[in-house]
């Protein structure tokens, strides 16, 4: 397998594992394809404009995809609508890009005969409970809270049907909330450390007790590549890397690695159906494929990354006043 088509690879972790395979997998060719909506930043990829060829486009446009597929090896599919906030205020996107783009990949490797990987979320599970100790696995029930995580199960599922009933040659992978360079200022890690940098108090929602299950974007990444290459067809494998934190905790962490006094935030207007917690066993993956995180130490992380955000100023600052104008007028 060489010639490998990534959808969504302007976007945040599409962008990483593209950077991963050409450091990692020399011998493959890439293929983006992203329509460089409001989340792609074809500047996430510039360092390797040489390496890859990038084709703006929507992956539900089902003739483009048919004749990209038809060229490639096999497609790792990241492309989709990302933003839980953004989904209870416009859902429509999501059902668009998440499931009609999904239909058309899918159509697109059914014809072709190509192999597919599915990047999908633990989000699909829904939430567990902050008192217990539970984790979801790869027979946790579908459970999803929001327009997001709705749309990204119908995917999965699209997926898995596509492969029962065509025996499309496919495999899909549910990770945790990643971490790490090149993520839209939107999400809650970047928004933070930006806002500090931009002299705005950082926005906790609510009272912050909700749990995520944090994994650096390049450990996910080595999971996927690692399930390309040798994960079974048709089976679903869960990315994380024990990295539960509650948000109270993680903004603290943020703003005392600044150098800012830990409690300098705001508490803002909650998440509507806001899950509470999210925790991944992904022992499956360990056992059978030998995988294994790398970045451990999430404070670590947290510090390259508070770095790589302070050092690329010129990657975020044009997206950040609108999307602080976007929270504003959401009362966030
Ligand atoms: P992102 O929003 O940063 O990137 C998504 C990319 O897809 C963007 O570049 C966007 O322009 C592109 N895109 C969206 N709709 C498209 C369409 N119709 N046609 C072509 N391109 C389109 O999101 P991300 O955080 O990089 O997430 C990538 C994938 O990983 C998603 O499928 C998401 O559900 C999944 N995931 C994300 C996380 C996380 O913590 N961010 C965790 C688990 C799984
Ligand atoms: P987010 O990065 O949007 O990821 P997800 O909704 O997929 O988990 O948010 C992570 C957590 O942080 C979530 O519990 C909501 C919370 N959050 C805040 O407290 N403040 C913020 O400004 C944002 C964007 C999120």
């Amino acid at each position: 397998m060489k010639n490998v088509l990534i959808t969504g690879g302007a976007g945040f972790i599409g962008a990483n594992f593209a950077h991963y395979i050409i450091k990692n997998n020399p011998d493959y060719e890439i293929t983006i394809i992203d329509n460089l909506g409001y989340a792609g930043n074809i500047g996430s990829i510039k360092s390797i404009e040489d390496k890859i060829d990038f084709v703006k486009g929507d992956i539900s446009d089902i003739e483009l995809m048919d004749s990209l597929i038809e060229k490639n090896d096999a497609v790792v599919h990241f492309a989709a609508e990302s933003h839980n906030d953004n989904s209870l205020i416009s859902p429509w996107p999501f059902v668009q890009s998440n499931i009609l783009g999904t239909y058309s990949v899918l159509e697109g490797v059914r014809k072709h005969k190509k192999r597919l990987h599915h990047i999908s979320t633990d989000e699909v599970f829904g939430d567990l409970e902050l008192n217990e100790t539970s984790k979801f696995n790869e027979n946790t029930p579908y459970n999803p809270s929001s327009p997001y995580s709705s749309t990204k199960a119908g995917s999965d599922h699209l997926v898995r049907a596509w492969v029962r009933s065509f025996g499309v040659e496919a495999t899909i992978s549910n990770c945790s909330n990643n971490y790490g360079p090149y993520q839209h200022v939107e999400k809650f890690i970047p928004r933070q450390i930006t806002n500090i940098l931009s002299g705005i108090k950082p926005k906790l929602y609510g009272t912050g007790e909700q749990v995520r299950d944090w994994i650096h974007v390049d450990d996910h990444n080595s999971a996927v590549a690692l399930i390309l290459e040798k994960g079974k067809i048709g089976e679903t494998y869960l990315i994380g890397a024990d990295g539960e934190k509650n948000n109270k905790d993680v903004i603290e962490m943020i703003l005392s690695t600044m150098g800012k006094s830990s409690n300098d935030y705001e508490h803002v207007k909650d998440r509507p159906g806001h899950d509470m917690r999210y925790a991944i066993d992904s022992s499956k993956l360990q056992k059978e494929l030998r995988w294994t995180p790398i970045y451990k130490d999430f404070e670590k992380g947290l510090e390259q990354t508070i770095d790589w955000y302070t050092k690329n100023q010129e990657w975020w600052k044009p997206q950040k006043d609108e999307t602080e104008a976007k929270y504003k007028k959401a009362g966030q």
